[in-house]
């Protein structure tokens, strides 16, 4: 298990209450618990005006930001993780005056189809050697996933959509605001928090 720099913590779906139905311990696998990088995105989100707007959150884990995007007034909502057990998380713990989200097992974009005007993604971004545990562990640098979401984003949000997006100081923050400025976002930081030997940011960015 890599090093989880900011306390990043799973929930342990074999243990008790958290496994599902028939389901045995061997199939049971691991949702990444609400943490600091999961307020501070929630608050962002909370910030937000989404009336009538048709939200992707990606890498949904136990759908906090989901439920976060009904409450800041969204249309519709698309959930998406690698992991079927934080699908089926957020189905049960995301509701919101009748409101829920779709969901759709997915590698980040290879399955979503459509375009969306706000996303919002807090990806495994740990430095790790290997990725071990796909909530969190983000390879050399913690960019691999990232690196990977920002080369397909810009297919997926329309004309003014906002994107949110959990990084590191040890993701070399700056160099992600980069690359989206080269995309024509235009971006902000949006949250920050220090936590031990980093800071975890949310930045904003909007599609030009
Ligand atoms: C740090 S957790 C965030 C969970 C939740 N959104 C939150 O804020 O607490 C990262 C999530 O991304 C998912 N994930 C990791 N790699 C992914 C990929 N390639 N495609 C889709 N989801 C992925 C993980 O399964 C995990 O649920």
């Amino acid at each position: 298990m890599s090093l989880t720099s900011c306390g990043r913590r799973r929930i342990n779906m074999a243990c008790g209450k958290l496994l599902f139905g028939k389901k045995t311990a061997e199939d049971a696998r691991e949702i990444y618990e609400p943490h600091e990088d999961s307020f501070l995105l929630e608050g962002a989100i909370l910030r937000e005006n989404l009336a009538g707007k048709k939200c992707l959150d990606l890498g949904c884990g136990s759908g906090i930001q989901s439920k976060a995007m009904f409450r800041a007034g969204a249309h519709e909502v698309l959930a998406v993780d690698i992991n079927k057990v934080a699908l089926k998380e957020t189905k049960r713990n995301t509701h919101f005056l009748g409101q829920r989200p779709k969901t759709l097992r997915s590698n980040l974009f290879s399955k979503v189809r459509k375009k969306f005007d706000f996303i919002a993604f807090n990806p495994p971004y740990v430095p790790s050697e290997a990725i071990m545990w796909k909530d969190v562990d983000g390879g050399e640098r913690g960019r691999k996933i990232i690196d990977r979401f920002l080369a397909q984003v810009e297919k997926h949000i329309n004309p003014k959509g906002v994107l949110l997006l959990v990084v590191s100081s040890l993701n070399d923050e700056r160099e992600i605001v980069e690359i989206l400025r080269k995309m024509k976002f235009e971006v902000s930081f949006a949250a920050g928090q220090k936590i031990f030997f980093e800071t975890i940011f949310v930045l904003r960015a909007v599609k030009k």
